[in-house]
């Protein structure tokens, strides 16, 4: 038996200023985005925000139904979007923003498992690294890679 390790390295910012500037233009979009929650139930309004390998940022806001299986998170709203109109584009980096009636959280919006799963396949599709960054009030995180957030993806089919 051999005791194995996974070491995770992130950065983090005190606010989206401290960002390099296109990372802080992203930020500012999954902010902008937040408005475009529809969030009747929660009232959690989150946005994402993701840029292309061609410097286009397409946006993404959470959508909730009464059926409540039936609304999408901000992050697959901005991928599946993304990857809808720019097939032939590479995804390399998305910012997430998020908060209790469009007011940004303390807290860095951390994405869920589902969102994390579908950063890791767009990730393998393009072939390279896909940032991630999670804007709270104060505190601002920025991963490298979607692994650091989703160790072991599943990538075997
Ligand atoms: N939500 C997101 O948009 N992204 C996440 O990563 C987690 C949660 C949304 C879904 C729902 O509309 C609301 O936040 C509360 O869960």
């Amino acid at each position: 038996m051999k005791q194995k390790e996974i070491q995770i390295r992130f950065e983090e910012y005190a606010s989206i200023d401290e960002l390099a500037a296109e990372d802080r233009e992203l930020a500012g979009e999954a902010i902008q985005a937040m408005r475009g929650a529809y969030a009747p139930y929660s009232h959690f309004h989150v946005g994402a925000a993701v840029r292309l390998s061609n410097g286009q940022i397409v946006r993404g806001a959470n959508q909730e139904n009464a059926a409540f299986p039936s609304g999408l998170c901000a992050e697959r709203t901005a991928m599946f979007a993304a990857g809808a109109r720019f097939p032939d584009k590479d995804m390399c980096s998305i910012a997430v923003a998020g908060g209790v009636h469009g007011r940004l959280a303390e807290k860095p919006a951390t994405p869920c498992g589902a969102c994390r799963q579908v950063m890791a396949q767009y990730q393998t599709k393009a072939g390279k690294p896909m940032s991630v960054i999670m804007i709270g009030a104060h505190k601002v995180w920025k991963f490298e890679r979607v692994d650091d957030i989703l160790p072991l993806i599943f990538d075997s089919i």
